[in-house]
């Protein structure tokens, strides 16, 4: 078996549901935190330098972080619920292997080279994507972190005190200072490079991304005994709301999702009292994500009006556009025989670096392009050219 095979291999258990065959690796829940072990574990058997940065990001060393301009890769190890087994994993397991790659050759990094482990990327336990990129960067409160709350009403500074004993710290501009650029390795969530068929792409952009909650709120009442004239149904409000969502997203050329769901009591018998749904919107430029959110939230306020209904909008987790630095992009582009460059409606840890540390991504073919699905997949033949890409790209920047 390969190295990437056998490391591959020892994660694919981690967190598994055996119905869907997605996974469940919540930030700081049980599964993650096996990941995170295992990382530790893996980079100390390379004799790394682990710190941990009381936000739940790990940074693993390879050289003196203390000389600062380090190199700095890696990716996350949270999953959306019954996610894919390479959205985060593939960077973080490609970013050990090439440093084992590099020592084979025997080279010598001039500048430190870290791998870094970001906590809740995805957002999927406390609804704040790249929380702990964030949290790092000074981008969100500490104290206003600390009191977001998992679907079990469980808070993010219980989680990481039971977890981790104690956070989060909040900003860590030293430790900010001390990276000197950040790439990061990703399965490519589309299809773009099995058309040009080549397995190794570069990332020009991310696509300004969030979400948003609606809560719509009617009258709970009996299924049976309540006329139709009488309801007040927010699940009519709601349903409306994912249809106008929809329309509204392919008429300006955006990306437009309702994925999740609750609803109260969530009875068959009964007219439900609340509904709260989540919005996430993207685009190719702020105006046109914010024209979505807008005019899915008219839409919701009018037949809220038609329902006998209300409907709040709450920003929950709002990401800017990201334009990579180009000079690092164009450099890596040519180093790795003139690779694709694209642009991902995906957000990443590396979109909130970027505002800080000159940053670049590479992208590694996904045939289907399926993500956030238990069938997210990339084949092991790309996934080593992708620790070769990586591998190369240390070896320019830092040796
Ligand atoms: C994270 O993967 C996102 O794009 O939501
Ligand atoms: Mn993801
Ligand atoms: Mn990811």
């Amino acid at each position: 078996m390969s190295a990437f095979g056998e490391l591959w291999a020892q994660l694919a258990p981690v967190g598994r549901d055996a119905d869907s065959g997605g996974y469940l690796r919540y930030a700081f829940g049980p599964a993650e935190m096996t990941m995170r072990s295992w990382f530790v574990e893996q980079a100390k058997a390379r004799d790394l330098l682990i710190e941990e940065d009381g936000n739940g990001n790990i940074f693993a060393w390879w050289g003196d972080p203390a000389a600062g301009d380090a190199v700095l890769t890696g990716s996350h190890l949270d999953s959306v619920p019954h996610g894919g087994a390479y959205d985060g994993p593939l960077g973080v397991v490609s970013a050990l292997l090439a440093v084992d790659e590099l020592r084979a050759r025997g080279v010598t990094p001039a500048r430190p080279i870290g791998i870094a482990v970001f906590a809740e990327e995805e957002g999927s336990r406390f609804g704040l994507a790249c929380l702990g990129s964030r949290l790092l960067a000074g981008l969100v409160d500490p104290a206003a972190a600390a009191a977001l709350t998992d679907r079990d009403g469980v808070t993010l500074g219980t989680a990481m005190r039971e977890a981790l004993g104690s956070g989060p710290a909040g900003a860590r501009p030293d430790l900010l200072d001390r990276i000197g650029c950040y790439v990061e390795l990703h399965v490519e969530q589309g299809r773009a490079l099995v058309n040009l068929d080549r397995p190794v792409a570069v990332a020009s952009a991310i696509w300004p991304h969030g979400r948003w909650r609606l809560d719509f709120t009617g009258e709970a009442n009996h299924a049976g005994t309540t006329l139709m004239a009488d309801r007040r149904d927010p699940m009519l409000t709601f349903a409306s709301t994912v249809l106008a969502a929809n329309d509204e997203a392919r008429r300006l050329g955006a990306h437009a999702t309702i994925g999740r769901v609750q609803v109260y009591p969530n009875a068959t018998n009964a007219v439900p009292g609340k509904v709260s749904a989540w919005l996430d919107a993207r685009a190719d430029s702020p105006d046109t994500m914010e024209q979505v959110v807008a005019g899915v939230h008219l839409h919701a306020q009018h037949r809220a009006l038609t329902d006998g209904t209300k409907v709040t909008l709450t920003a929950e987790s709002v990401s800017p556009e990201t334009e990579f630095h180009t000079g690092l992009r164009d450099r890596l582009a040519e180093l790795l025989d003139d690779a694709p460059i694209l642009p991902t409606g995906a957000g990443h840890d590396a979109g909130v670096l970027s505002a800080f540390v000159p940053t670049a991504m590479l992208f590694v073919r996904n045939p289907t392009g399926i993500s956030h699905s238990p069938a997210e997949h990339a084949p092991d033949a790309d996934c080593e050219s992708g620790i070769q890409a990586l591998a190369a790209v240390l070896q320019d920047l830092a040796c």
